[in-house]
């Protein structure tokens, strides 16, 4: 097996799937499982969830681009997540998001392929007020425009 980002992990993954092996049911609990212990899932990671718990890897594969929260790449340097809840979303969260998966040239859920920025939507970040607001690793920015979201970014290098 090829080295990946997961090798130290490997042993604490066997353990992850050995307790759900054969269960086919237990997928999405195992790739919630194994996303919190490698902080994404790799080809190779979700061969052996498809091995260990006998499902189809096409099977796998497309429940984790269903559900944005799963990422096959790692995290970026800088997460922005950007709020979607119903005060952000009413004063344009959604033109924001846009804008950003456009300059990012990702969608909401992935990466960038340099590593640098990943990015997710969120549900109320607890500060409607500032609404829209996103937020960049621990900082928050709020009242923002789709320009100035993408503004924001410039400063993070
Ligand atoms: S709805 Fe966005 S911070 Fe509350």
């Amino acid at each position: 097996m090829e080295a990946c980002a997961c090798e130290s992990k490997w042993a604490e993954l066997n353990k992850i799937i050995d307790a759900y092996r054969g269960q086919p049911s237990a997928l999405i609990e195992v790739l919630h499982k194994a996303q919190e212990l490698i902080g994404y899932l790799p080809q190779q990671v979700q061969e052996v969830i498809a091995k260990g718990l006998g499902v189809p890897l096409s099977k796998v594969y497309s429940v984790i681009s269903f559900y944005h929260y799963f990422s096959i790449k790692p995290k970026g340097k800088y997460q922005v997540s950007v709020c979607k809840g119903t005060a952000c979303y009413v004063k344009g969260a959604p033109e924001i998001i846009q804008r950003l998966e456009e300059n990012l040239g990702i969608k909401a859920g992935d990466s960038t392929d340099d590593g640098k920025f990943s990015l997710e939507v969120v549900r109320c970040l607890g500060a409607c007020g500032l609404g829209p607001v996103m937020m960049v690793n621990k900082h928050a920015h709020g009242l923002l425009k789709p320009d100035t979201a993408v503004k924001a970014l410039e400063q993070y290098n």
